[in-house]
């Protein structure tokens, strides 16, 4: 049985903490869509204030909801469309503080007010992307962009 920790100390502390738990959570296992899914609810019950915490897969033509945790969302995201779109195409982690000021933005869930959206590439090979959404505008500051990009290579080293 997987048992986390309360996430304590600064920042940097929590999201070192929360990285060690998602590589002890997805060591020994490859599968794509489980690792997926156990990250999503890591991450969901572990960090404060969010409302929807997954993946979306790239099809090889789009992406496609994958595992997460939250309200039902949109299924499909062209690359050309959204925060999404915009992260799997620029391969930029995007921190978007207000949504609504973000042309193209998807709203799956009205809730949502701020987002980031990190790109996830195995050498020139699109995966898809890690998403995260909070109804607090502005929920995201650097510390946790570079903390939620480290998850995210934790799930992309557990593929490899
Ligand atoms: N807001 C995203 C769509 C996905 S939902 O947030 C779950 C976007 O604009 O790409």
């Amino acid at each position: 049985m997987f048992t986390s920790s309360p996430l304590t100390g600064s920042k940097a502390e929590q999201y070192a903490a929360l990285a060690a738990q998602a590589r002890a959570l997805l060591h020994g296992e490859r599968d794509a869509i489980a690792n997926a899914a156990n990250l999503s609810a890591l991450v969901y019950h572990a960090l404060p204030d969010l409302n929807w915490v997954g993946f979306y897969l790239f099809d090889g033509t789009e992406l496609v909801v994958g595992p997460f945790q939250g309200l039902p969302a949109c299924v499909r995201i062209p690359l050309d469309k959204g925060v999404c779109g915009a992260a799997a195409r620029t391969r930029q982690t995007q921190r978007i503080d207000d949504v609504h000021a973000f042309p193209g933005h998807i709203a799956c869930d009205s809730a949502s007010r701020s987002e980031l959206v990190v790109p996830l590439y195995i050498g020139e090979r699109l995966i898809g992307v890690f998403d995260i959404d909070s109804p607090v505008p502005a929920r995201f500051d650097v510390e946790d962009q570079t903390g939620i990009e480290s998850l995210a290579a934790a799930y992309l080293e557990s593929m490899q």
